[in-house]
């Protein structure tokens, strides 16, 4: 796989950063290109757990260059503080690549974050307040402050009182908050900057480059295509593009330069934050997925919604990304089942379809229709061949793979980069 993005298919937490870790061994770059530190991609080794929010997965593998590009927003404390954490830990950092074009998460973009919620009471969005909204809306309203501003001091300390003016009366008239001040925010991010300095590049000549010369790159995309703002559930998304498109606008490279592209999506369904979930599984039996399953969020570790497989909405995001390769996670947590469910189609006013709706308002109205299908009760975690699994499991996920219209490549039956069976 020359070049591979790889996007989640549901609402996040797919489970993307095993998969971007397991492709990353061959790999010579991992790229991320959109999103913020809203995402949380976990990857196990052995004992050890990494939890990356802004640093690409990749970066664990010594032969990787590891490039967020320009898509992206950055927080750099925390990022700084991922710097850090990960070189007391004895990985190498020194291969990190920053686009300079990237845009920089400012303390007035996550004290709107919050405000902002707070002033849309009941239909607040459940965002994870890391100023992620508020950046991209000053990025295209063209009052960011981007990665090349920060560390030329002088631009910087320019720009933080221009835009700050503009702000503090927005902060204080609208919401009747506290002004920020300038000074205190340059000394801070001046410190950041230093840190950072050295990692800035011209990233996407640097990704065009290396998929000139045939090298390996993995494209790794953060949240999921449900909460892409202009094909996710809106408004109850995220402000960037999780989708395979998203990998070429945020990197500087064309749609030719693609050659794979896999879905990530677990055998089950998770949300976390607000909005639509029409699988969603009320009471125990939602409770003891969400208890064997860990589901916890990686960045806010609020408790995950669960409920069954949507193969409308799969098959939906699986198209949007063209997706050549699918691989299903988590099927560990689904043994002991007695039997399982996956929504096939979804009844809407009375009429039956398979075709997922654009308008949120139109899915909030749908009821799933299930098809039923037997579990299985033996340990699937020691299986590392697709013949390992009880025939219900192959079962299953076969029954997934047609629904969606995307082969399996890979099946995840652990959290360790190991619980992992290939397809031939
Ligand atoms: P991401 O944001 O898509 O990278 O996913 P997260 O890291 O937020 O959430 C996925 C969680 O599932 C992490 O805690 C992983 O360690 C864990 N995980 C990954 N694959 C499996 C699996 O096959 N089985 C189980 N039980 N856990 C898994
Ligand atoms: P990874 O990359 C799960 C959700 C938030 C909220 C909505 C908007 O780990 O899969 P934001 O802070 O982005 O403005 O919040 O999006 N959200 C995620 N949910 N996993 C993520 O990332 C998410 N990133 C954002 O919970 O509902
Ligand atoms: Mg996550």
């Amino acid at each position: 796989m020359p070049t591979t993005v790889v996007v989640g298919l549901q609402w996040g937490d797919e489970a993307k950063g095993k998969i971007v870790d397991y492709l990353a061994e061959h790999a010579s770059m991992v790229v991320r290109y959109n999103g913020g530190n809203n995402a949380g991609h976990t990857v196990v080794v052995g004992d050890q757990t990494y939890k990356f929010h802004t640093m690409p997965a990749g970066i664990l593998h010594p032969n990787v260059t590891a490039v967020i590009a320009d898509g992206v927003v950055i927080d750099p404390a925390v990022l700084c503080g991922e710097l850090s954490s990960l070189s007391a830990r004895g990985i190498d950092t020194g291969k990190l690549k920053i686009s300079s074009t990237a845009h920089v998460i400012m303390p007035w973009h996550k004290l709107l974050d919050s405000l902002e919620e707070r002033h849309r009471g009941s239909q607040k969005i459940g965002t994870t307040g890391r100023g992620i909204g508020p950046c991209y809306q000053d990025k295209y309203g063209r009052w960011g402050l981007r990665i090349c501003d920060l560390i030329d001091p002088e631009r910087c300390a320019l720009r933080t009182r221009e835009i700050l003016e503009y702000k503090n009366s927005l902060i204080k008239s609208v919401f009747g908050g506290e002004p920020l001040d300038a000074s205190e925010i340059c000394d801070e991010y001046g410190t950041y900057a230093e840190a950072i300095a050295p990692h800035v590049a011209d990233t996407s000549h640097l990704v065009s480059k290396a998929q000139g010369a045939g090298e390996s790159i993995v494209f790794e995309g953060a949240h999921g295509s449900l909460l892409d703002i202009d094909h996710g559930t809106y408004p109850y998304v995220t402000s960037s593009h999780p989708i395979s498109g998203g990998a070429t606008v945020g990197t500087g490279i064309g749609p030719r330069c693609i050659d794979e592209v896999v879905g990530v999506a677990k055998v089950y369904t998770t949300r976390v934050g607000e909005g639509v979930f029409m699988t969603e599984l009320h009471g125990e039996q939602g409770e003891a997925i969400r208890q064997k399953g860990a589901e916890f969020g990686t960045t806010t570790g609020r408790p995950r919604r669960c409920g069954w497989f949507d193969a409308v909405a799969v098959n939906f995001t699986s198209r949007i990304n063209s997706c050549s390769r699918l691989a299903l996670i988590k099927l560990d947590v689904l043994t002991g089942q007695k039997s399982l469910k996956i929504a096939t189609a979804y009844e809407i006013d009375g009429k039956i379809t398979r075709q997922f709706p654009q308008d949120t308002t139109v899915l909030n109205r749908a009821t799933p229709v299930y098809e039923e299908m037997p579990g299985w009760s033996e340990s699937v975690v020691e299986a590392r061949q697709l013949e390992h699994l009880p025939a219900n499991a192959r079962a299953y996920i076969d029954r997934i793979s047609e629904l969606v219209e995307v082969p399996v490549w890979a099946v995840s039956v652990g959290e360790r980069r190991d619980q992992t069976i290939l397809m031939d």
